[in-house]
């Protein structure tokens, strides 16, 4: 069966996926802050824009005008396309007088309102962006598997492809509220570390359903004019395999314990 893909708009992240998001998909941006996680999203729906796609992107955690600016920096013209009526950004933050903002953070009318621009948008092949999803479950984060289970079952009956971006919880190991990231049909997981100093950023394909994706994690760069991009493979390095000295000394310790103790007459 031949899969349609859409492509995400970012030099070098559709060749790790097979091509692109297979259309109606629900893709999980994951990952610490200042990683590209609103980039990325930036990048979607530019290419949305690009292919006549209908586009809506909600943000919870910037203005309109931050993610228009943002994006102005990679030379891409989100006023235009409002104007065009190829976008609709949701303001779930300021909460303005518009049309076009959400006054808080519910579920359902997050879901009408989507509904209802796709609708002023009209008819086609459409993308959405909740940037970020997390902000929906940040006081009862038990509920994020069935919030994102809902969004997914109803847009998925409106053509949507869906990018979502959730916060990282450095404490669980997992997307804030875990249960996003096993509705996901494809995750993508951000990274950072300092290495000789500097901030260094990258992304791994972590899940990506119906797909035979990269299994390696990818350096990213993101600059003016040109927005993110992928960068080399990330090199096999000594600490990605060994375990710090101090486990390893107790493995063994307790690897000696349990020789020592060992009752043979037991054999
Ligand atoms: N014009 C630019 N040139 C270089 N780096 C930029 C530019 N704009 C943003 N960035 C980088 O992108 C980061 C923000 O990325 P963003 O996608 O908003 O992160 P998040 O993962 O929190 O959504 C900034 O911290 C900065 O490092
Ligand atoms: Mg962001």
């Amino acid at each position: 069966m031949n899969i349609e893909r859409l492509s995400t708009g970012v030099r070098g992240l559709d060749e790790l996926i097979e091509g692109g998001i297979p259309r109606g998909f629900f893709v999980v941006a994951t990952g610490e802050p200042g990683c590209g996680k609103t980039i990325l999203c930036i990048h979607f729906i530019n290419q949305g824009i690009l292919e006549n796609d209908k586009n809506i992107y909600i943000t919870t955690e910037e203005s309109r005008e931050s993610i228009i600016n943002q994006a102005a920096q990679f030379n891409m013209d989100f006023n235009k396309a409002i104007v065009e009526k190829k976008l609709i950004i949701i303001d779930a933050l300021m909460g303005g007088d518009d049309p076009w903002t959400l006054k808080s953070l519910d579920l359902e009318a997050l879901v009408n309102k989507i509904i209802e621009a796709k609708k002023y948008l009209g008819y086609g092949r459409a993308r959405v962006v909740i940037d970020s999803i997390s902000a929906y479950w940040l006081d009862k984060p038990s509920m994020a598997r069935r919030y994102s289970y809902f969004i997914k079952k109803v847009l998925s009956k409106w053509d949507f492809t869906v990018m979502a971006t959730a916060q990282y919880a450095i404490t669980t190991g997992e997307a804030h509220g875990f249960g996003v990231e096993h509705v996901g049909d494809v995750i993508i997981r951000f990274k950072r570390i300092i290495r000789g100093g500097k901030l260094c950023r990258f992304l791994v394909i972590e899940k990506a359903r119906q797909t035979n994706h990269c299994l390696y994690a990818h350096e990213i760069d993101i600059t003016t004019g040109q927005g993110l991009i992928i960068g080399k493979k990330l090199e096999v390095r000594k600490e990605d395999y060994t375990l710090p000295r101090y486990i390893y000394d107790r493995i063994i310790s307790i690897k000696k314990k349990e020789v020592k103790n060992f009752d043979h007459s037991s054999l």
